[in-house]
């Protein structure tokens, strides 16, 4: 397998070559932290979508889902605290004209006998600490300093005294004197609504689904079908001006997120109900084959929690560029909904009916982006290996192993040989029938072998094969598993049976 870096690269080649994900607008240079699903990727979203979909709300008798609009009204983003407070710390660098932000700008002091001799910096990766100490041994090496290095002590530049602005390197061109004091930079793309450009039709693209669940709770609540505690569920693009986007599909300025605001009564026990959506959204990633030897659980401290939290926990992914956020689970308490009540002078209460009174309710949220989701199964699921081929030779395959439940497609059905009617004519029939129920990829053309390397590139757990026997003989079809690339004998009553279990 590949080291870090180059399996980054190998990820985004394969997703480039099979039509997984291409650069948006790429025929004119691509544009910086968009992206465009291919029809593989198209396929694997939607899967990943309809899993959660179907898991979070049709299979729950608690939970509704809604489809809000991308730009609400500007007084939702006021009354949420985006307009104010949605901001990350910005740094410009004078000479390159690069931006960064400043929390992912780390800097240390290079102290030597006690004696501060000048700052290094590097960015944020996995391994920022050991970067910043080389530098240090590098200042100290190019500047003939005599003594003892201090080990290094990182911070970030949203911490940096204003003294020390000056005395940073820029990250970008390794001189100190040209990078800005960090600054708010609000992430959310402002637009204007109707024929006027001034300031009364300033409107904004949604950075979050979930305000349309808080907006929209009333309206929920008087369809009557709902009592608490209920969830209100939404899968939809949102929008962040990010100043860095960065890792392929990790962060980027478009992208899906599924959301979920589960509102329970004041008085019941939020932490339990937290620790519950932590479980549950676990187990969701396990059931949709994300190894749990790869997740692991960040507690936010309680100074750095987001303005409307009071309790998140992480559930963090290990990608091939480090340990990152996948799915955030946070306490909202009753911030949301008592804050769109006093901006739009609607009350956001229900009737208690057993304590005869009316409360606002509080509020957990697992938000997850489906786009992380993608990256963290490709990445999971990505493996270079030796495999024997048909006359025993090694050769490289590289396979995909993603959960059936969100493979693009599920089973690829082949004619052992293309000139032959009856073999055409049987994969041909099998493929229709299968077609009807499940993503299937018909191939004729080209040795078996490389039909089946074909299909492990892109993850389809299963390839059929017609052969002289399927016709001649039994009836019976080659199922080959991507996975173990053993083969077995099937029959179709079987082989449809398999799917229905193992695709839900
Ligand atoms: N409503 C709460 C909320 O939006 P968040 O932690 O900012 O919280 C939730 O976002 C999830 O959305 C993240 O855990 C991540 O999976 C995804 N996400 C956030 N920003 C993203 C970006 N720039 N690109 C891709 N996914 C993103």
């Amino acid at each position: 397998m590949p080291d870090s870096d180059n399996l980054m690269e190998a990820i985004v080649a394969l997703c480039k070559r099979r039509g997984f994900v291409f650069p948006s607008s790429e025929i004119y240079g691509g544009q910086n932290g968009f992206f465009d699903y291919g029809p593989l990727g198209a396929e694997l979203k939607k899967n990943i979508r309809d899993c959660w979909w179907n898991d979070m709300v049709r299979r729950r008798d608690d939970i509704v889902g809604i489809e809000t609009s991308i730009i609400m009204h500007p007084k939702v983003w006021e009354a949420s605290g985006h307009v104010a407070g949605f901001t990350d710390p910005l740094v410009d660098c004078r000479v390159s004209k690069q931006r960064f932000r400043a929390d992912q700008v780390f800097f240390s002091k290079v102290v030597v006998d006690g004696r501060i001799e000048g700052y290094v910096s590097a960015l944020e990766s996995d391994r920022t600490a050991a970067d910043l100490q080389e530098r240090a041994e590098a200042f100290k090496r190019k500047k003939a300093i005599q003594g003892k290095l201090e080990p290094v002590q990182p911070h970030d530049m949203t911490e940096a005294a204003a003294a020390e602005i000056e005395l940073i390197p820029s990250p970008a061109t390794g001189e100190p004197g040209s990078l800005t004091p960090p600054r708010a930079f609000n992430m959310m793309f402002e637009t204007h609504v109707g024929a006027l450009r001034d300031e009364s039709s300033v409107a904004y693209l949604r950075p979050e689904t979930a305000q349309g669940m808080f907006v929209d709770f009333k309206n929920v609540m008087d369809t009557g079908r709902v009592k608490l505690p209920f969830g209100i569920a939404q899968i939809g693009r949102s929008f962040r001006n990010e100043i860095t986007p960065r890792n392929f599909i990790f962060r980027s300025r478009e992208f899906e997120q599924m959301e979920m605001e589960y509102f329970i009564h004041p008085d019941a026990d939020w932490l339990a109900c937290h620790e519950e959506w932590l479980r549950w959204c676990q187990e969701w990633l396990a059931s949709i084959g994300l190894p749990g030897s790869r997740i692991s659980l960040f507690e936010h401290p309680k100074e750095k929690l987001a303005f409307y939290s009071r309790r998140t926990v992480d559930i963090m992914f290990e990608y091939p560029f480090g340990v990152q956020e996948l799915w955030g689970i946070a306490a909202r308490s009753d911030y949301d909904l008592k804050q769109h009540a006093k901006f739009s002078g609607r009350p956001q209460e229900i009737f208690d009916e057993t304590t005869k009174s009316k409360v606002v309710p509080h509020v957990i949220e697992p938000a997850v982006g489906v786009d992380r989701i993608f990256l963290a199964a490709i990445c999971a699921g990505y493996a270079e290996e030796d495999v024997p081929d048909d006359k025993g030779n090694v050769e490289k395959r590289t396979v995909l192993r993603l959960s059936p439940r969100i493979a693009p497609v599920k089973v690829a059905v082949l004619p052992l040989l293309k000139n032959k009617p009856e073999l055409v004519a049987r994969a041909a029939e099998l493929y229709r029938r299968l077609k009807r129920k499940y993503a299937v990829f018909y191939d004729e053309g080209g040795a078996i072998g490389r039909r089946y390397r074909r299909q492990d590139e892109i993850g389809t757990p299963w390839c059929v094969t017609i052969d002289f026997d399927t016709i001649e003989k039994d009836g019976l079809f080659t199922l080959r598993e991507r996975d173990s690339m053993q083969q077995r004998r099937i029959n179709e009553t079987e082989l449809f049976a398999m799917l229905e279990e193992k695709v839900f």
